[in-house]
């Protein structure tokens, strides 16, 4: 009896020392690799921070400079080809599928199926998020770009009222410049002028073109008369920049419509998380305006935090994040501090701003109405590579490299071609 009991013992003490092991070995650091590096970002990013720090995990900031992440996706490259892969990742639409299909990402389907997230998220999400019926990615947000952002003092004093097409915005732009403020602040990095041009080719051609040029990547659309007009306007609105755009960061040229250097930026709603962060109130201070001719529609994207195959001691702080950027709380949260509105359709507008309020319910109109787009500028019309053919044909007509619409739209079939 006495050996029987002590050999019991022994065994149970082993299992409990195993388990004890185990869970002293659970990693307790979320490492996360991002770039949410402007002053709105930082903020938004801090609810996560604190978040997790409530429940005992630590934060290993991979912060890597860079509006649109072309720098960060590079960076996570080199990490992935090294097998140091962080627990999360920063990253849009098909860029997640393109890292899944090489096999390197999680599986979060049981935290997936436990919190439900197949009935909270919209398919347009899950489309990016779930690769070959497993979860490998959590959604953070919705963002879309096709917004004007304007500061209302100085179209107060230049007695401006919302452009309800292209052609009224450039009479706007007209009257900023014969008030002597910097019309459009624009920062001219192929990312920002690109992301500028999905909005204006929503609105040259509607959301049929859009969605078949942009999505389906059809080439009669792309190399159509549409299209040629969509880069006359692109030609015609670059006029109203400052001579020194080139390089600029999108949050500096944000920066020069809060001080009211500038009326308007054209940019995707983070740059409503610098407004917020500066203290700015809408309708008070800045306006939110679809750009013009795109009312209806919402071109978005999301940031996701794709989950990577990490060793079995780390998938407790994955679990934790994901849990923790899919709660209602947090959706809700973060989503105001950021700019963008929720992954989730259940979580409540109560505590968002007017323009947050607008992008929810413009959100859902799109859904429900079928003009919800994927930005090609921001990884959700199709393939990294295509993304950067697009990418690098807009900012070469902005920057006078290519000297004609007839050229731009040669220029972008074939790019589109070679990279798909
Ligand atoms: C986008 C991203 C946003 C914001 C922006 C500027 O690609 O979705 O969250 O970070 O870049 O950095």
């Amino acid at each position: 009896m006495t050996k029987f009991l002590t050999t019991t013992s022994v065994i149970a003490l082993a299992l409990a020392g195993a388990v004890t092991a185990a869970r002293a070995a659970d990693v307790k650091e979320v490492q996360m690799l991002h770039w949410w590096t402007s002053g709105g970002e930082a903020a938004a990013l801090n609810v996560l921070k604190g978040d997790l720090a409530k429940e005992g995990f630590a934060w290993k900031d991979v912060p890597v400079a860079g509006g649109g992440g072309d720098a960060a996706m590079t960076a996570l490259k080199a990490m992935v080809a090294a097998g140091t892969y962080p627990t999360a990742s920063q990253m849009l639409g098909y860029t997640v599928l393109d890292y899944a299909a090489a096999g390197v990402m999680g599986d979060l389907t049981e935290t997936a199926v436990k919190e439900g997230w197949d009935k909270s998220v919209p398919a347009a999400l899950q489309k990016f998020s779930v690769y070959d019926g497993k979860w490998v990615a959590a959604p953070v947000n919705v963002h879309s770009v096709n917004w004007l952002w304007i500061n209302k003092a100085v179209m107060d004093k230049i007695g401006g009222t919302e452009p309800k097409s292209f052609e009224d915005l450039i009479a706007l732009l007209e009257k900023a410049k014969a008030a002597g403020v910097i019309p459009l602040a624009l920062g001219g990095q192929n990312w920002q002028e690109a992301t500028m041009f999905d909005s204006i080719v929503l609105s040259t051609g509607g959301p049929e073109f859009y969605k078949k040029a942009f999505n389906e990547l059809d080439e009669d659309s792309l190399k159509s008369d549409t299209m040629k007009k969509s880069f006359d306007n692109l030609g015609q609105i670059i006029k109203y920049v400052d001579p020194n755009f080139s390089g600029r960061d999108w949050n500096l040229a944000t920066a020069m419509v809060i001080k009211g250097d500038a009326l308007v930026q054209v940019m995707g709603d983070w740059a409503k998380g610098e407004f917020v962060a500066a203290k700015k109130t809408p309708d008070t201070d800045f306006l939110c305006y679809r750009f013009p001719g795109t009312d209806g529609s919402v071109i978005y994207n999301s940031d996701m935090f794709g989950m990577f195959n990490v060793p079995d001691d780390q998938k407790a702080a994955q679990v934790a994040l994901a849990t923790a950027t899919l709660s209602k709380s947090f959706q809700s949260a973060f989503n105001v501090v950021k700019g963008s509105v929720p992954a989730r359709t259940d979580v409540p507008d109560t505590d968002f701003d007017a323009c947050g309020k607008k992008g929810i319910a413009d959100l859902k109109a799109a859904n429900d109405g079928g003009t919800l787009f994927g930005s090609l500028a921001q990884g959700y019309g199709a393939p990294p590579a295509v993304a950067n053919a697009y990418k690098d044909v807009v900012t070469k007509f902005v920057h006078g490299q290519i000297t004609s619409s007839d050229q731009a739209v040669e220029e972008l079939v074939k790019a589109i071609d070679d990279a798909k």
